[in-house]
């Protein structure tokens, strides 16, 4: 039974206790840090997905893929026919793939019948499903990019004098501290269980989770709300803090290059292409589903039906468990959008087991309230002083106060079957219950009768049923009590669903401390529903933007502390169940009383039912998210990080480079800041070049700005060389990778050749960049020796026919490098280390044309992030910014009274809490952009 949100996240009484988190004491497999990846070797071929072959309707027998598998099937039944019964073989017999692997087992007689039957099962058939039998997956690992954990950012906050604890603060991010030894094979370690973001496509994700993980088997509950349709603007959302999404305009399109592919990946043919999608994602969910788990699909009605038919085949029709109808908003869909005439605010949520008889199934209840439902049945009432009457229509339908008394229903006192039949005497009158029978003997009755339970009805005894006698109903499939557009749910996400329509899955389909997976992590809800029940989660979304919005919502959430059975079990333990009422007599516990005329008729003490959305909770205690992990696919022969990677644009696959230098030549533009733009020329492949991927010459400004250019370069080449005759316009190119970013090795090596054949000017050209790559071209000549620029790669030239126009101008942009002052405290800490104060002054565009750098206004960005101890492996979130926003009010006033407010004006502005840390420390600041993007530097203290 779901109680408004509010009040589950915000503890009335948060009186001056610390705020506590659950602790999960499951361990899980390890994964390596990022900064570990270049010396991470592990690698794993790429896994075949085979489909369960189904017979074509036509009986297409000489074109259909199945056919083998029939004729295998045909000769196993004749075989087994001759066999004595039971008909089983002595050995399983199998069916072979090209590559030796069992696609099928057969033990029997019984069994080959059953595998034929289902194959001659009416399926659903489209455009490509036939000829593709089966679809390969990458095995790709996993690395972690960040850590955060808002009980981190609140001991940072707490004491500006002392210098932290190191080993506290990785405790506080559940950071296990695996040495660079241990991480290049990370996964044959065990670390304690964090929960999980995953950027990355679901596909590729779940399929590390089950071959690097070896986590099949062990997830108890997946929610997929994948995109609803194929209609590409209405699925995603671009920006951090714009929810409209105009279907028709290019500029809401993401650019991400993970979306981009898996928007073009997946859409080509349409819905054939979204059921492929789909399917494919079924299958192998279900490989990670424990025995008794659930698996979810939030679909609308375009294409329910088409759901329901992928799902019995994915798993079965035998274990469909539901189809459930559900409100989402408040207001209806306008029927002239849907080209209908009836007006819908519903979805539906298609739910199936991993296997129908192991399920792990919690009813969840409603309130039955003296409302309009329950009152068909609750129609009479016993006043104060014991006489009974009926209600008045008045009274039922709501137009007349209701009277103060206990309803009642008149239930039946008779069962369908004359089992029990005898006279029985009540107030002078004998009653027979013929032709049916009475639900309890004769002693029983005269228990229900002293129990003031009869009711004298005309010519019939029914049994009095009072509303609190069991004052709660299962919910049904139709929920319409889960409609946002109410201060439950803010929406942050244009596709966000109900908190509460996750909760109930949750809670009907897993206990504390279980496993959910959610691959279409969109604003988070699955996630944020998870950590609030103490359950264990892991979200997948291959968009930036999402994960951008679902770390702000996990990291600044309050909850309700559920009490634990047993705290040093953490959660798995379970939550503590009370009964309770409150002063006018209703159950207000998490265990409430079930009488039934059994229990009368037998004095037995009456049921109990556990409402598992009622724990008890302390109120003294303000509830904060766990610690969880930003990991994401990488592959490993790309360099992530730095330094010991190799890579030279040699290791690139040579067609990347050819496919981008054809694309610069097609839109040489490069975009600058203040609308103004430099175009490059004849570009072309390096002489003999070992690192350097193109070379091109600098044209002008379209206006004219001939002087300031030419004389710049100039200027920057005669330092270069020292005068020796060359082009002064001639510029080298470096592209980064297609999947990975630009590194200080590549960086530097292209650096080196540029100087050494006296190039003017280096352009890195990537879809990302490392954050010491990005420091060491900032530096630009002291550093490399000659200026240098990272241009950003828009993903417009992956879109392709995608876009309506294609805007050539816009697909290569000069974006923004934090732009950070380190300010050191006059007052050191308590023991004389140096104090530090951060302040991300903003993004600093460098302009390529004027060499000079702009400056971006930087107090509006929607997220900064600092590490004040940075370790080079991963980000841990020391102090995390969401300037000019309120992100940190819920946490700030549900803490007012153990922390001093200025402490949280820091986490909504532009300049960190001081921190104490040595001279010499690495520091690190992320900045995430509009679109998500991250933007890192580092700085050295005092350096
Ligand atoms: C309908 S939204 C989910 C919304 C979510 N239920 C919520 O409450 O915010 C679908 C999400 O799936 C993501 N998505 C689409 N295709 C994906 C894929 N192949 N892998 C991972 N995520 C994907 C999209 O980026 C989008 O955020």
């Amino acid at each position: 039974m779901a109680r408004a949100t509010r009040t589950q996240s915000r503890p009335r009484n948060a009186a001056a206790a610390a705020p506590r988190r659950y602790e999960h004491e499951q361990d899980a497999v390890a994964r390596p840090e990022i900064g570990a990846a270049p010396r991470f070797k592990a690698k794993a071929p790429p896994v075949s997905y085979r489909y369960d072959s189904s017979l074509s309707p036509a009986l297409d027998w000489d074109t259909n893929p199945a056919r083998e598998t029939a004729a295998f099937l045909l000769r196993c039944i004749e075989d087994a026919a001759a066999l004595p019964a039971p008909h089983e073989f002595p050995e399983p017999r199998e069916l072979k793939g090209a590559d030796g692997a069992a696609l099928l087992r057969i033990g029997g007689l019984q069994d080959a019948v059953a595998t034929l039957k289902r194959m001659q099962a009416p399926f659903l058939d489209w455009a490509g499903k036939a000829e593709r039998q089966s679809f390969e997956v990458p095995t790709l690992p996993l690395f972690v990019h960040e850590r955060l954990s808002t009980a981190a950012i609140i001991k940072t906050l707490e004491d500006h004098r002392k210098r932290p604890d190191q080993n506290e603060m990785f405790d506080l991010f559940s950071d296990p501290q695996m040495p660079l030894s241990k991480q290049v094979d990370a996964y044959h370690h065990r670390n304690k269980w964090v929960n999980r973001l995953i950027l990355g496509d679901s596909l590729v994700v779940m399929n590390s989770l089950l071959r690097f993980e070896g986590l099949g088997g062990q997830v108890q509950m997946i929610y997929i709300d994948p995109p609803y349709g194929v209609k590409f603007g209405s699925n995603f959302q671009p920006f951090v803090r714009k929810r409209d999404v105009s279907p028709n305009d290019d500029e809401d399109m993401t650019r991400e290059p993970e979306m981009v592919q898996a928007y073009r990946d997946t859409w080509q043919l349409g819905l054939h292409s979204y059921l492929n999608y789909l399917r494919d994602r079924l299958l192998v969910a279900r490989d990670l589903l424990t025995q008794s788990g659930s698996v979810f699909v939030q679909i609308s009605d375009e294409n329910l039906h088409h759901v329901r038919e992928l799902m019995d085949e994915a798993f079965g029709s035998a274990n469909f468990v539901s189809v459930i109808s559900f409100v989402k908003t408040s207001g209806l869909n306008s029927p002239d959008a849907r080209l209908s005439k009836v007006a819908t605010n519903n979805d539906f949520l298609v739910w199936y087991a991993r296997d129908i008889q192991r399920i792990k199934f919690r009813q969840v209840f409603r309130p039955k309230v003296a409302g309009l439902d329950d009152l068909g049945t609750f129609n009479w009432v016993e006043m104060p002083d014991g006489t009974r009457r009926a209600l008045t229509p008045e009274e039922r339908n709501g137009t007349a106060t209701m009277p103060l008394g206990r309803l009642f229903a008149r239930a039946d006192l008779t069962a369908q079957r004359p089992t029990t039949v005898f006279d029985f005497r009540h107030e002078g009158k004998v009653y027979n219950p013929l032709p049916r029978g009475w639900r309890t003997t004769q002693q029983g009755m005269e228990k229900v009768v002293a129990a003031r339970r009869v009711f004298i009805a005309e010519n019939s005894l029914r049994f009095i049923q009072y509303l609190d006698d069991f004052p709660v109903a299962p919910h049904g499939a139709f929920w319409d009590d889960t409609g946002t557009g109410s201060f439950t749910d803010d929406k942050i996400y244009v596709v966000q669903t109900p908190v509460k329509a996750v909760q109930r899955c949750v809670l009907m389909a897993t206990d504390p401390g279980d496993l959910i997976l959610d691959p279409t992590c969109g604003s988070g809800t699955t996630a944020f529903v998870a950590e609030n029940w103490g359950r264990r989660w892991i979200s997948i979304d291959t968009s930036r933007v999402p994960l951008a919005l679902t770390r702000q919502r996990i990291l600044s959430a309050t909850f309700s502390w559920y009490k634990l059975r047993d705290e040093a079990g953490g959660p798995a333990s379970g939550f503590i169940y009370a009964r309770r009422q409150n002063r006018k007599g209703e159950q207000v516990g998490g265990v409430v009383p079930h009488v039934t005329l059994k229990s009368i008729a037998n004095s037995e003490p009456p049921g109990e039912e556990v409402l598992v959305d009622r724990p008890e909770t302390d109120d003294a205690v303000t509830r904060i998210s766990g610690p969880f992990v930003i990991e994401a696919t990488l592959p490993t022969p790309q360099p992530i990080a730095d330094d010991t990677a190799s890579s030279t644009p040699q290791d690139e696959p040579s067609d990347h480079i050819a496919r981008m230098i054809e694309v610069l030549r097609r839109s040489p533009t490069i975009a600058l800041p203040g609308n103004r733009k430099v175009t490059l020329k004849s570009i072309r492949r390096p002489g003999r070049s070992l690192s350097l991927s193109a070379e091109a010459q600098v044209d002008l400004d379209a206006s004219g700005n001939t002087v300031p250019l030419a004389a710049a370069l100039d200027a920057a080449h005669e330092k270069n060389t020292g005068g020796l005759p060359f082009s002064a316009r001639s510029v080298a190119i470096l592209f980064g990778p297609a999947d990975g970013p630009v590194t200080t090795k590549a960086v530097l090596d292209a650096a080196k050749e540029a100087n050494v054949k006296g190039y003017s000017h280096l352009y890195a050209i990537g879809f990302a960049i490392t954050a010491e790559a990005r420091t060491e071209l900032d530096a630009g000549e002291d550093v490399l020796g000659l200026p240098a620029t990272f241009v950003a790669a828009t993903m417009d030239l992956q879109m392709g026919d995608l876009l309506k126009n294609q805007r050539s101008s816009q697909i290569f942009s000069v974006c923004g490098a934090p732009d950070v002052a380190v300010v050191r405290l006059d007052e050191p800490a308590d023991d004389g280390t140096p104090r530090w104060q951060v302040t991300l002054r903003g993004l600093d565009v460098f302009d390529p044309i004027t060499m000079q750098t702009h400056h971006a206004a930087g107090d509006d960005v929607p997220c900064w992030m600092l590490d004040t101890a940075y370790n080079g492996l991963v980000f841990h979130a020391d102090q995390v910014f969401f300037p000019k926003t309120s992100a940190w009010e819920s946490l700030r006033k549900a803490l007012r009274a153990t922390h001093d407010d200025t402490v949280w004006q820091h986490l909504a502005g532009d300049t960190s809490a001081p921190f104490v840390a040595p001279i010499g420390t690495d520091i690190a600041v992320k900045v995430i952009d509009e679109r998500g993007n991250e933007l890192p530097v580092i700085r050295r203290l005092g350096a």
